[in-house]
């Protein structure tokens, strides 16, 4: 094995430590002080592999490794290093770490590459923060603009921009890349299901990522006495909300096979026992495999919401992420598979039904994913557990991969 395991360890075990929930999980939002620490940390890291840092206009970090060709395009490593609120060490991390890890072997092994390096750790892929999935990614494809910076805000009403000057980051800076400054794009992801486990094999090439979507809905009924308003005299924001959300599982039901939508935030206003819910807000969240699909359930899920906008009862649907099914590029696929057989890993082909920010990055460069198993296929949790051994064999392809990307 060319990774060192112990190394890995280490960086995954510090990195952990930034995290704003100690002992329940990982929970680090992006610009948050843990941000601030893991960024400092992962900076120092790529550093002391030889890599030259810059982050760019919204906070994502770079480390390149200049190749010897002049002005060519880079082949980049990576993942995100934001995190679900209480969620686990690994999503996004274990990504990064085999980021870093790629360069701390280029520097051990003394290699020289033709075409630049560059490992990055990206910013908000969760949008637990600024209700906005992959921003750090789409921001890197030209999907963000100046004014998006203002008007992209987080639930307190801080602004993307704002949130940066506070954490002296600078929003002035460049954001996108062009698509002739990059030459690919591997990003390691933990499986966060059960598949690679259960048929005991290391290493998942995927082949592609399920499309997805996000609705913030908001009702507003009439907030009231919880004891003198009789029953038929109220406008109640949380019965209204509720009832949609139980109606919700039987329209992925009817869509498709792996058609999912899930609720998993809902805040009651003002929340007080003795309070009507005079306003709730709650997310839906849509994915499925076929664009179609995807596109048949927001339809079904405005109509059905609309049904319930009555005297007492406005409804009010917005749609925020929305990303299509992508491919990805299969000569990657195929490297990997090459190089995975020469280390004697045995392979399978999955699709993802978690996002990722390979897919938003697809639309610039040739993208590629490599998972690898995830202990009980848990992943969003504090248990989110994938073994050393099985992060360090992912680096052992994505290197021999990298080390052929960055010398043809
Ligand atoms: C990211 O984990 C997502 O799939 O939403
Ligand atoms: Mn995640
Ligand atoms: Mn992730």
């Amino acid at each position: 094995m060319f990774a060192s395991e112990n190394r890995i360890h280490h960086h995954i075990q510090e990195l952990s430590k930034f995290t704003e929930t100690p002992g329940e999980g990982v929970t680090r939002l992006t610009y948050s002080k843990e941000d601030m620490q893991a960024r400092q940390y992962i900076k120092e890291k790529m550093i002391e592999y030889g890599l030259q840092v810059h982050e760019d206009g919204i906070g994502n970090i770079f480390g390149k490794l200049e190749g010897s060709k002049k002005e060519a395009p880079s082949v980049l490593i990576g993942s995100h290093f934001d995190s679900v609120p209480h969620g686990g060490a690994y999503d996004g991390t274990a990504g990064v770490v085999v980021g870093l890890e790629i360069a701390a072997l280029f520097q051990e092994n003394n290699i020289a590459p033709q075409y630049p390096l560059e490992i990055i750790a990206m910013i908000e892929e969760e949008g637990t923060r600024f209700g906005d999935a992959m921003m750090g990614s789409r921001s890197i494809a030209g999907n963000i603009s100046d004014e998006d910076l203002d008007s992209i805000q987080d639930k307190q009403g801080v602004s993307i921009r704002e949130a940066m000057r506070e954490c002296h980051l600078d929003s002035s800076l460049p954001r996108k890349r062009d698509s002739d400054t990059l030459k690919a794009f591997i990003e390691m992801h933990i499986e966060q299901g059960p598949i690679l486990e259960s048929k005991q094999l290391p290493v998942g090439i995927v082949q592609s990522i399920v499309g997805l979507t996000q609705l913030d809905v908001v009702i507003k009924g009439q907030a009231g006495h919880a004891g003198t308003t009789p029953m038929h005299n109220r406008s109640d924001a949380l019965i209204t909300a509720s009832s949609i959300i139980t109606e919700l599982p039987d329209i992925a039901k009817k869509e498709s096979e792996d058609s999912v939508i899930t609720t998993g935030t809902l805040q009651v206003y003002p929340n007080g026992a003795n309070v009507i819910p005079g306003e709730v807000t709650f997310t839906v969240d849509i994915r499925s495999s076929q664009d179609q699909h995807v596109k048949n359930m927001i339809v079904e899920v405005k109509e059905l919401v609309k049904q319930f906008q009555r005297n007492g009862i406005q409804v009010d649907i917005k749609q925020k992420t929305y990303i299509k099914p992508k491919a990805l590029d299969p000569t990657i696929q195929q490297l990997l598979i090459d190089k995975s057989e020469k280390l004697n890993l045995e392979h399978c082909f999955m699709n993802s039904g978690a996002g990722h920010d390979a897919m938003v990055l697809s639309d610039i460069t040739k993208a590629g994913m490599i998972f690898i198993p995830s202990e009980n296929g848990l992943s969003h949790c504090p248990e989110e557990y994938s073994e050393t051994y099985d992060i360090a064999n992912s680096v052992d392809v994505i290197f021999e991969s990298v080390k052929e990307l960055t010398n043809e």
